[in-house]
């Protein structure tokens, strides 16, 4: 099927739609909706004859960018099973090495589906150790991880409002940097700097380690190492297999004879456009609550509002900074950019919807409320932490039902 046909498929589903009151008149609204659809779109493998554009795999970990973030309603389900597996979808398991590289045989995932005739890579399993999450591999697919290989186990984030991040000037995140700590306040911070692909440097916003810049750029990254799938940004079409995984590079993929990526600019484009539409989940105003997460020191890194270039404000509850968070939160070993024990304030907004759904909290599930998530808080955030745990029951309870209730 040829991509004008797709989108006019897309453009009747939008059209579709419209009645919901999904879409306004205006083509944002429009790109929005085609963008929902296509964020919500199930897949499917590249049939073995040419000219289709779809090439889902031959690895992968889900078939829609909707089966790990809720369906855009929320953060990806992180329950486990009587064996420790993942009962749904939500959480992957992250390969990387300390130059950045992945695995020379996994790659930069543990993919753990995969098609007919190519060897599965496993499935994973996790264990709690002293309230640390521990991940096993099952039945490895291509043997045992290289020695240099690290794994870190990362929850999908609820993506409301994520996507205002795009809107925050520089200026404005680089201004709550303090690397040298010149307050005293023991809260540096630092915003990550990435290559930017045109030379010079550009800031990191996305992902638990603000790795990624752009919704582009996480979004075509989703499409590489979960689906499988080709995009402009990154183009190879066996996704996430790597030159060791000889049965999955030559598998079908889609567009083959037209050179094409499987995954076009126009189809990133309007689930960005999609991400982009997503509203901030907004809490009721309690400014005795708000008060205290200041008091404590939490609205030093969740910073509730953010201003944005368009002259408005977005409240997500981050500073989009790296803060170290101590040792009982960090990976096993660093990237290069962002050390082991660094992380991105995470993004509070929308937390209620996580309790109420008994979803994991922090980067790999591991808290299941709101003291529990500020128990691991080292470092950086130390001080914080302590006011925290001086607080008398009262204010303790009034600050975490204000924290409960974003
Ligand atoms: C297999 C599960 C899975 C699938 C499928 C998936 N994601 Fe994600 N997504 C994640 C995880 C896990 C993270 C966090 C990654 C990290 O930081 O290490 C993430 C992060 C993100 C973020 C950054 C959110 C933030 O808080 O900064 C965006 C945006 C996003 N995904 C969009 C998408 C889109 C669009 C698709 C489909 C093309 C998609 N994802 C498919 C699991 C998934
Ligand atoms: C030094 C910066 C810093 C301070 C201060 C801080 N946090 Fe955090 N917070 C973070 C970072 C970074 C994460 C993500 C850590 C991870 O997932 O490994 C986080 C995660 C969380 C989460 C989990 C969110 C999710 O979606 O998984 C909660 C809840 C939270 N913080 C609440 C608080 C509260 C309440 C306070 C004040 C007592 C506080 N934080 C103070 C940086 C900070």
């Amino acid at each position: 099927m040829g991509t004008a046909r797709r989108l006019l498929q897309c453009v009747a589903l939008a059209a579709a739609m419209l009645p919901l009151g999904v879409a306004t008149a205006d083509d944002t609204g429009l790109d929005a909706a085609i963008g929902k659809a296509l964020f919500e779109r199930p897949w499917v493998p590249a049939p073995s004859s040419t000219r289709a554009n779809d090439g889902l795999g031959p690895l992968f970990d889900a078939r829609s960018c909707s089966a790990c973030h809720h369906g855009g309603a929320g953060k990806g389900a992180t329950a486990l099973n009587e064996k420790g597996q993942p009962d749904g979808l939500g959480m992957v398991l992250s390969l990387f090495r300390e130059d950045g590289g992945g695995d020379p045989v996994y790659g930069h995932r543990l993919e753990t589906m995969t098609l007919p005739g190519v060897p599965a890579e496993g499935t994973f399993a996790v264990a709690t150790e002293d309230g640390r999450r521990i991940t096993h591999i099952a039945e490895p697919g291509y043997g045992p991880l290289d020695a240099a290989t690290h794994v870190s186990l990362r929850t999908a984030p609820d993506l409301r409002g994520r996507g205002k991040l795009e809107l925050v000037d520089d200026d404005a995140i680089l201004a709550l940097e303090d690397p040298d700590d010149r307050d005293g306040d023991g809260v540096r911070g630092r915003a990550r700097r990435l290559e930017h692909p045109e030379g010079g440097s550009i800031i990191g916003r996305f992902g638990w380690k603000a790795s990624h810049a752009t919704l582009a750029g996480q979004t075509s990254e989703a499409f590489a190492l979960d689906l499988g799938l080709s995009t402009p940004l990154r183009p190879e079409p066996w996704g996430d297999c790597t030159e060791a995984q000889a049965a999955c590079r030559n598998a079908p993929h889609g567009r083959e004879a037209e050179g094409e990526p499987e995954i076009t600019n126009a189809i990133v484009e309007r689930i960005v456009a999609y991400l982009r539409a997503l509203k901030v989940p907004q809490a009721e105003a309690d400014r005795r609550g708000a008060k205290l997460f200041a008091a404590t020191g939490c609205a030093a890194c969740h910073q509730p509002s953010l201003p944005t270039r368009d002259g408005g404000k977005v409240a997500l509850y981050t500073d989009v900074l790296l803060h170290d968070m101590g040792e009982g939160l960090a990976d096993p070993a660093g990237v290069p950019g962002a050390a082991a024990a660094e992380w991105r304030t995470a993004p509070l907004a929308g937390l209620s919807t996580s309790l109420a759904r008994g979803v994991g909290l922090l980067h790999d599930g591991r808290a299941s409320s709101v003291a529990e998530a500020v128990h691991w808080h080292g470092g950086e955030a130390s001080a914080a932490r302590a006011r925290f745990e001086a607080l008398d029951a009262a204010r303790r309870r009034a600050l975490i039902d204000y924290v409960s209730s974003l």
